[in-house]
């Protein structure tokens, strides 16, 4: 199965093309540290082709769910350095998401600061868990023109630390609705400064972002998360396709390790049509996660239309996805209730095939 055969990524060579795909488990300490916990969860996962690390913030005003890990000061490399240590002495690769959650956020997280968006339309429906109880999103304040080289800063930085941890790789969490999305999209993005209009405009953050983390680590060890059709989030864009393919120029003349497209539904003719607009501006990897089975993901690779899948709930309940699926074994099933809950049940205890006989 070409799932199995090795791919180089960037600066690296991957020995197949099973990746996992960043999962937030809320797992860190009160000082958003990653520790122990996290690093045998990584551990455990390291056979993987490349281990995609949680979303992880950029910023101490960027805390959307609660135990995330961080990546914005001294502290917090030094626990991901035990990570990425664990994952490196298990023969395994590890790249970090970096992230700002931009208004998918609460002040009520962040001791009382105002989530920053492209605009100050807040996430309609859904709600946000805070200290307090569930809570309606806020509306967040338009981040001003010249607030902005501040936020590319914040990713510089997290990407200084993110090298001084070890991780192999960074990507730049550009999916899902959060605050690089906010800009990307122009369901959200209303601004009239360069920031907003024309998909020149509405990529600038993006572009920002990606130039000054290229700067630190080179563009062989960067990648980029988009979703650009995916509604979590309250998010819409008019053109999802043609955004895709604005970016994939950009990321192809920049020469970036890869792309990393998350589809709703990824056999969906849209979907389809998102992959195949990479697949003519991009020459790097391109990475396709959403719903792949290991026969739906060994498909997309035949058909051209990837060269690597990313697993996400498959590798919540199998830290052996790779055995598994070399083994065409059955899978265990995820327990929706420890997803987000403390320790290690639910999160470093699921049980791996007997050895074959
Ligand atoms: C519990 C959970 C946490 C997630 N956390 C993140 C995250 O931190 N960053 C991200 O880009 N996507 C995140 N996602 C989305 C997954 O990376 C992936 O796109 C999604 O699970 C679909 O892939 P799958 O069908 O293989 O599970 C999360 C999904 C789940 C279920």
């Amino acid at each position: 199965m070409q799932l199995f055969s090795p791919l180089t990524v960037g600066r690296l060579t991957v020995p197949n093309r099973i990746f996992m795909a960043p999962l937030t488990r809320v797992r860190a300490d009160e000082a958003h540290v990653a520790g122990d916990l996290i690093a045998e969860h990584y551990r455990q996962r390291a056979a993987a082709g490349l281990l995609i690390a949680e979303a992880t913030m950029v910023s101490g005003e960027a805390r959307a769910f609660g135990l995330e890990p961080g990546i914005y000061s001294e502290a917090h490399a030094a626990g991901w350095r035990r990570v990425t240590d664990a994952v490196h002495a298990a023969g395994g690769r590890i790249a970090l998401q970096l992230w700002h959650p931009g208004r998918a956020t609460h002040q009520d997280l962040n001791r009382g600061i105002q989530p920053v968006s492209s605009s100050d339309k807040p996430i309609r429906g859904g709600h946000i868990h805070t200290p307090s109880g569930k809570q309606p999103y806020p509306a967040p304040r338009a981040l001003r023109t010249e607030e902005i080289p501040g936020i590319v800063e914040l990713f510089r930085q997290g990407a200084e630390r993110a090298a001084a941890a070890g991780f192999d790789l960074v990507e730049i969490h550009g999916a899902h609705g959060y605050l690089i999305d906010q800009f990307l999209r122009d369901g959200v993005n209303d601004r009239t400064d360069r920031y907003g209009g024309s998909l020149e405009n509405r990529t600038r953050l993006l572009f920002e972002i990606v130039d000054a983390v290229v700067g630190v680590l080179g563009a062989d060890r960067v990648g980029v998360r988009l979703s650009p059709a995916h509604g979590g989030n309250d998010m819409a864009d008019t053109d999802p396709v043609a955004l895709v393919r604005h970016v994939a120029r950009g990321l192809q003349e920049r020469g970036v390790a890869y792309l990393h497209l998350r589809h709703t539904q990824h056999d969906a003719p849209q979907d389809i049509a998102l992959a195949q607009a990479v697949r003519a501006e991009f020459r790097g990897v391109l990475i396709r996660n959403g719903g792949f089975t290991r026969e739906s993901g060994e498909d997309a690779l035949r058909a051209g239309l990837a060269d690597a899948i990313a697993y996400g709930m498959p590798f919540i309940a199998n830290p052996d996805l790779v055995e598994r699926f070399a083994r065409n074994a059955p899978l265990n099933a995820v327990d929706m209730q420890t997803l987000y809950a403390p320790g290690a049940k639910g999160y470093n205890d699921y049980p791996v095939l007997a050895a074959a006989v």
